[in-house]
């Protein structure tokens, strides 16, 4: 069977064709990946410092059958083979999701197959299953307790086997993406700043600024990062001027912030873990790409002798793709038709 996604719930438009082997041989993949294709326009956004939503779907509507050319082209598929399209159907936003959704149902009519409408959160916790670095997708045990850490969310949620999803809390202001993004801002690195700040951080003390990790020790699984973004632009006001003079204090900003927001994802999946008793933590979303992240879920794992295997996507597929998208309508197949799906941006976990 051949799956066909597509994603543009934000500003990337992607399509992606995976196969699936109902009988993989030893050692071999239940999904695989035959093409991944996601354009953006993060070049006319970093001009702005941040996306203008029309403008997102405006650039879409030009990329998208281009895009879903390139896909079939990279799989060596023609398009009347495919068996199913999966698509995005929320959370995001409106004019970007219609674009894929429009796409997708017109697909749908024409080559009279099914269409299954996948949550974008989903989405993220499933490029688990299609890959991930240290471990087989198929170590993945329930109950798992996902962490998607993106732009636009921050949630926290246990699963309890596939289709069985359980809120457990998430942010209650800005997401911990956009807190990399509006401390950025502040220090003059282009939208979007995660990676960057990952890698001013390299060489930076984390210890140089005592930023707060909001909500660490609170009760619930809830966080919030505005305070964070305030706290940074307090405290480092008086030194932005002759910053770009001053490699090591950019650094030292960049390690600090970045040691603040890790330091509560860690501690409340953690949490999260040890309630639950889960066997699998599955990390998700574009800030999942973060190594210096990764690295200290597996040391605080350890430390607090976790019966959890921690799991992260290959980094191109934390951030927004198709073929995360086809992989969580695989897991979560529940088939519908182009005259019943509909774009959803406010959709949520059920
Ligand atoms: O999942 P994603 O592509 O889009 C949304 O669904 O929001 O995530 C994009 C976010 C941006 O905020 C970006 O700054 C952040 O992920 N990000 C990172 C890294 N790479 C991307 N944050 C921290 N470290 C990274 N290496
Ligand atoms: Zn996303």
């Amino acid at each position: 069977m051949k799956i066909l996604g597509i994603e543009t719930s934000c500003d990337e438009t992607g399509v992606a064709i995976i196969e699936v082997n109902p009988n993989p041989p030893a050692g071999g993949k239940k999904l695989q990946i035959l093409s991944n294709v996601v354009a953006s326009s993060l070049a006319l956004h970093s001009q702005t410092g941040g996306i203008i939503p029309n403008v997102a779907a405006r650039e879409q509507v030009k990329y998208m059958i281009p895009v879903l050319q390139e896909s079939l082209k990279k799989a060596s598929v023609e398009i009347k083979d495919i068996d199913v399209i999966a698509v995005t159907v929320g959370p995001g936003l409106i004019g970007s999701l219609l674009v894929g959704v429009e796409t997708a149902r017109t697909l749908a009519y024409v080559l009279e197959k099914p269409i299954v409408p996948v949550n974008h959160l989903l989405g993220h916790i499933y490029a688990n299953f299609i890959s991930t670095i240290d471990n087989e997708p198929l170590a993945i045990s329930f109950p798992a307790i996902a962490l998607i850490v993106s732009g636009g969310h921050t949630d926290l949620v246990l699963m309890k086997k596939h289709g069985n999803i359980v809120w457990l809390g998430g942010t209650r202001d800005d997401a911990a993406g956009e807190a990399f993004d509006k401390i950025g801002r502040l220090l003059g690195i282009p939208y979007p700043a995660g990676a960057k700040i990952e890698e001013f951080a390299k060489n930076g003390n984390p210890k140089a600024f005592n930023f707060p990790s909001p909500m660490i020790y609170s009760k619930d699984f809830d966080f919030s990062f505005s305070g964070l973004k305030t706290a940074v632009f307090r405290e480092t006001k008086g030194l932005l001027p002759t910053i770009n003079h001053e490699p090591l204090t950019i650094n030292n900003i960049c390690a600090s912030a970045q040691k603040a927001i890790i330091d509560v994802l860690v501690a409340k999946t953690i949490k999260a873990a040890q309630k639950y008793e889960a066997k699998s933590i599955l990390l998700g979303g574009g800030v999942a790409a973060n190594q210096k992240l990764r690295d200290e879920f597996q040391l605080n794992a350890k430390r607090y002798e976790l019966n959890a295997k921690i799991f992260a996507p290959q980094k191109s597929l934390c951030t927004d793709n198709a073929a995360m998208i086809a992989s969580a309508a695989f897991f979560n197949y529940k088939e519908s038709s182009w005259q019943k799906i509909k774009a959803n941006p406010e959709l949520y976990f059920d």
